[in-house]
């Protein structure tokens, strides 16, 4: 199994292009089953849950062909089924509920299950979506869905669930009649897939807020225009924060500034240097940042997203930080690794008190879940001596090139392999 090798303690200066988003570029793939056609979609990220969307794509009969811009044709649809080998491995699978019934009146999407972070439930999609006429049956692990004609309807989520939104958008924008959702995400990813509807015909207002407004339209079809994805503010944040972590500077190039905004904020308050230009923004620091207490909350608060990433820079911070998680039950899985690593961290439920440290030392740990691999990749770079960090495949699930890009700006990283002998015997005794 692959594994990550980072020899820490190097200031990491230069420029990293940011990739297309993975959280908007998974609904946007699925959403094109809502509109037949041939759709182009340009800075879609090589990542293994893109591909596991394709997979997905193609198990439902629609054809796609990758490159600079990728091509999915979703013409015709053989099958409105997400199957549970594919769920299991990419919970955003459950996005296939609202353009399957949106498109052929059904639904057999396999029940995501929990994860490393949280139960993960989709109780909320299934009430937006039976406010729309969909009824459900659970059975066999599956969510079994029908609809016979999509009416548009007001509907307030009970909690604001990014892929809850995007499920009932997906849904809406066929139905007849306005619909109006109330406490929807305004995550950027929603407003991007709302953009992408709206090349293919969808009526839509409001996305990017808690309130959009869908009038249902008859039928949606493929854009001739090709649709890029936005850019990822999660992945710039992360690389953001490796400038300031390893007290080098970082500039994150193709972002959208004003999405970084509540990062750029927490990083300003610990006392990094923040430059922000029209389509960049650098960060850095020449010593210790200064504790904070941050909380993780729907956008535009600060993005859970990005909690671990944070908590890797607080355990070297002066002073004692507090970081309250609001949105999953059970994302300080980090914590425990990043204490083999040297940090001081004690976990009281969803809040997390982290005592810095001056200095973290090299160890092998290992990733749990996407981003707190994430906040150990960062650990590393700042951490004296090596670090290995184990079961990598959850960073290739949203991270592009993660070692090319961190070896531009001087990182001395490499992949290894799990049980690979680090110490050879000396030549003498070797024989
Ligand atoms: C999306 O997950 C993202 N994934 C997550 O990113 C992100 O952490 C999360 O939003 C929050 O921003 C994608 O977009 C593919 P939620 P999602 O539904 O939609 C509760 C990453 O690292 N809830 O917004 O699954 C839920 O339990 C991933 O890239 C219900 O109670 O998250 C959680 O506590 C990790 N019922 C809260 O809402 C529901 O029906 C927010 O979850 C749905 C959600």
């Amino acid at each position: 199994m692959d594994t990550l090798l980072l020899d820490g303690g190097r200031p990491l200066s230069g420029v990293v292009r940011i990739s297309g988003a993975k959280n908007a570029s998974l609904p946007i793939l699925i959403a094109t089953v809502v509109a037949p056609g041939e759709h182009r979609l340009r800075n879609v990220p090589e990542l293994v849950d893109t591909s596991s969307m394709l997979s997905l794509l193609g198990r439902i009969g629609c054809a796609s062909l990758l490159g600079e811009t990728m091509r999915v044709d979703t013409s015709r649809v053989a099958f409105c089924e997400a199957p549970y080998d594919l769920v299991r491995k990419m919970r955003a699978s459950v996005l296939a509920l609202g353009p399957l019934l949106a498109r052929c009146g059904e639904a057999h999407v396999s029940l995501p299950g929990g994860c490393a972070i949280g139960s993960r439930p989709i109780d909320q999609h299934l009430k937006g979506l039976e406010a729309l006429g969909c009824r459900f049956e659970l059975d066999g692990g599956y969510v079994h869905g029908r609809v016979d004609r999509l009416r548009g309807a007001e509907f307030a989520f009970d909690v604001v669930t990014v892929t809850g939104t995007e499920n009932v958008l997906m849904a809406a924008v066929l139905a007849d009649g306005t619909t109006v959702l109330d406490n929807a995400a305004a995550e950027p990813e929603v407003e991007d897939l709302a953009r992408f509807l709206v090349g293919c015909g969808a009526r839509i207002e409001g996305a990017g807020t808690s309130r959009i407004v869908v009038h249902g339209v008859p039928s949606l079809k493929a854009s001739p225009v090709a649709h890029a994805v936005l850019p990822d503010r999660i992945e710039a944040g992360t690389y953001l924060v490796a400038g300031v972590i390893s007290r080098g500077n970082i500039r994150c190039e193709d972002v959208r500034p004003a999405d970084l905004a509540p990062v750029i904020e927490v990083l300003r308050a610990v006392g990094a240097e923040v430059e922000v230009g029209p389509d960049w923004v650098s960060a850095g620091a020449d010593g210790r940042v200064r504790a904070v207490d941050i909380e993780t909350a729907p956008h535009p608060g600060f993005p859970t997203d990005m909690q671990a990433q944070l908590m890797a820079l607080l355990s070297l911070a002066k002073g004692t930080s507090r970081v309250t998680e609001t949105i999953f039950e059970n994302r300080f899985m980090h914590a425990a690794e990043l204490v083999r690593l040297g940090a001081q961290i004690h976990i009281d439920g969803r809040a997390a008190t982290i005592i810095g440290q001056p200095t973290l030392s090299g160890a092998t740990v290992m990733a749990t879940d996407l981003r707190a691999s994430a906040s150990l990749v960062l650990a590393g770079l700042a951490a004296e001596g090596r670090t290995e960090i184990l079961r990598l495949y959850h960073l290739d699930r949203g991270y592009e090139r993660l070692v090319e890009k961190l070896s531009a700006v001087g990182a001395a990283v490499e992949r290894g392999q799990e049980g690979r002998p680090r110490f050879a015997a000396p030549a003498a005794v070797a024989g």
